[in-house]
């Protein structure tokens, strides 16, 4: 039986992940091994897990490079690629917030300069409300663009709070909130569907 390709987000959602995949029954002893490996594969629970930027999840699944894979819902909202949606993990959860300085107050007379690494998001969003917006593309730090008056507000990912906490920032609307779904290629899904529907079924039983 052909092994299903698994796309894993690197870093602390993909280990959890791992471990949500593990107690399905799709445990890999060889990830479980410190080293700088990408690839990993146990034929006998018929999976292969490569780690991925966690941004890049969804172009490998996409593509069918990866059958399945874990994407937040800030990377499917901004880049809407063309597969299904099987699950929300209920892991990663934080939200998408517009923010800013405390004193900021908005004038709506005037164009607002938001600055964002989800341009997609931020321009649906405000569009929605018929609010004109100059987007600031930026792919980091998104914090200090309010402080030094690059923008007025950033449309970012919002978690605990602390970032914005510490940046004399504050939260002023929230967007959407944010988890971990499953998510498959369109293909792999029907030529694999036995696979990837039970695996769907026995993360969904683990949940
Ligand atoms: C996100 C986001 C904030 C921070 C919010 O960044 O851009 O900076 O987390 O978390 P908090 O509310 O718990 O403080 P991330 O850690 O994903 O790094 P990145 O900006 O490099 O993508």
């Amino acid at each position: 039986m052909e092994l299903v390709n698994i796309a894993l987000p690197k870093g602390r959602l993909g280990e959890k992940v791992y471990q949500r995949l593990k107690a399905a029954g799709y445990p890999c002893p060889s990830i479980e091994e410190e080293n700088r490996k990408l690839i990993f594969e146990n034929p006998e629970a018929g999976v292969r897990y490569f780690w991925v930027k966690p941004s890049d999840v969804a172009i490998y699944v996409e593509r069918g490079a990866a059958d399945v894979g874990v994407a937040g819902k800030d990377i499917l909202l901004e880049y809407s690629p063309d597969v299904y949606e099987l699950a929300d993990l209920g892991l990663g959860k934080c939200r998408m917030c517009v923010a800013g300085r405390r004193d900021f107050r908005d004038r709506t007379d005037r164009t607002l300069r938001v600055a964002t690494k989800f341009p997609h998001i931020a321009a649906r969003y405000y569009a929605s409300r018929s609010r004109d917006i100059e987007i600031i593309k930026l792919n980091g730090s998104i914090e200090i663009a309010p402080i030094l008056g690059l923008s007025d507000v950033i449309v970012d990912i919002v978690e605990t709070g602390k970032t914005l906490l510490e940046n004399d920032l504050e939260p002023k609307e929230t967007i959407v909130p944010i988890s971990a779904r499953l998510i498959a290629n369109k293909v792999s899904y029907k030529f694999k569907h036995e696979q990837i529907a039970a695996l769907h079924r026995r993360v969904a039983d683990t949940l």
